[in-house]
């Protein structure tokens, strides 16, 4: 006979104990939560409790049912405590179980991805315009951003009078006279064009070169300025170019940017640095040139600046103009962005916003 049992048996002697007993299990038997358990031990063992109440008033008991009561509340209150104190083990050692069955590594779960970031999209389209002209044959070459103005001026034919030279375009870093210019003066180059200058004055022909590259400019922030900005620059000297090589050119490079079936056009325009100058249009993608929002009914885009690289120029660099000639053109990144993907403001690049920079 176990302890339950021998109880039931015991407590049979006296019907208020048999009471007490039967009510006690079924209250154990019921409990499950740690707020259940802990209820019933005050129910029955607490301050108050019924089988506390039994040892209060032992003494009120007829002498002769003493030892009996006294034995029968004993043996309940161990069994009790002990009871409880089980349930409490139990109950913490599933909620150990059901943490770690939590905690289990379910291989059936999809994985956890992290995120991972991408280039930006002016990155992405310096490396596709780089990527067509080094599929060209063409050299990646720099130069800084910290300029001399003999460099993104002087020698690139710009004369002191030029519009382009005015004191508030450009950022001066260091300036010998405030009110004119000098070929020593240091400044945020304006263009990436004097890497031009750079590469020409250190090296011979033939030269077919690439240069993308930052250019600053005191512009006020607007929607289609921001005062630093992307160009990619290109020339090609040797012997013999002419501007048939010049459209040919920039055509490949037209459709690899905008699609295959573009067409490019030349409109006459000046440059200090070339003559004759054009600047380029391709047909718009989005119409197929038929007249559109993004063309603004023209059926054409600007794209970017070009010509065949000024006598004046090369003289600065020691090349001979009778011996060579040369193409040259230069374009805006954030533009070519703009056109090509409908970005209507200028300034989305540089926020950094993640909403936008993700779509690309
Ligand atoms: N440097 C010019 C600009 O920033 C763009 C340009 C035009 C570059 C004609 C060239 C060129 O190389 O030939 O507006």
């Amino acid at each position: 006979m176990d302890t339950r049992e021998e109880l039931v048996k015991l407590a049979e002697i006296k019907p208020e104990l048999a009471e007490l007993v039967r009510e006690a299990l079924e209250a154990l038997d019921r409990s499950e939560s740690q707020s259940e358990i802990e209820g019933v031990r005050v129910a029955l063992l607490g301050k108050k409790g019924h089988i506390t109440e039994i040892f209060k008033h032992l003494s009120d008991v007829p002498v002769e049912d003493r030892p009996d009561i006294g034995r029968i509340a004993n043996m309940l209150r161990g069994y009790v405590e002990a009871e409880l104190d089980r349930k409490n083990e139990e109950l913490k050692e599933s909620q150990v179980a059901d943490r770690e069955k939590r905690l289990a590594l379910d291989v059936t779960l999809p994985g956890r991805r992290e995120p991972t970031g991408h280039k930006h999209l002016l990155t992405q389209v310096i490396e596709e315009v780089t990527a067509a002209f080094i599929s060209l044959g063409y050299f990646v070459e720099t130069g800084p951003e910290a300029e001399l103005d003999y460099y993104n001026f002087e020698a690139l034919n710009t004369p002191a009078y030029h519009p382009a030279r005015s004191l508030l375009d450009t950022f001066y870093i260091s300036k010998s006279d405030p009110d004119k210019n000098s070929p020593s003066d240091v400044l945020l180059r304006t263009h990436t064009s004097p890497v031009q200058v750079r590469v020409m004055e250190s090296r011979k022909p033939p030269l077919y070169v690439i240069s993308p590259g930052k250019a600053y400019r005191r512009e006020a922030i607007d929607a289609t300025h921001t005062a630093m900005f992307y160009q990619v620059e290109g020339f090609a000297v040797d012997r013999g170019i002419n501007m048939g090589h010049l459209k040919g050119t920039l055509e490949v490079v037209a459709r690899r940017l905008f699609g295959s079936d573009r067409k490019v056009r030349f409109r006459p325009h000046f440059f200090p640095f070339t003559e004759p100058s054009a600047e380029v249009d391709v047909s718009c993608h989005a119409c197929d040139g038929q007249g559109c929002a993004l063309c603004k009914g023209v059926g054409w885009l600007e794209i970017l600046g070009c010509g065949m690289i000024d006598p004046n120029v090369f003289e600065y660099v020691g090349y001979d103009p009778e011996e060579f000639t040369g193409f040259a053109f230069g374009m805006g990144v954030e533009r070519i962005a703009m056109l090509k993907y409908g970005i209507e403001d200028i300034r989305l690049f540089y926020e950094n916003d993640v909403r936008f920079l993700r779509q690309f």
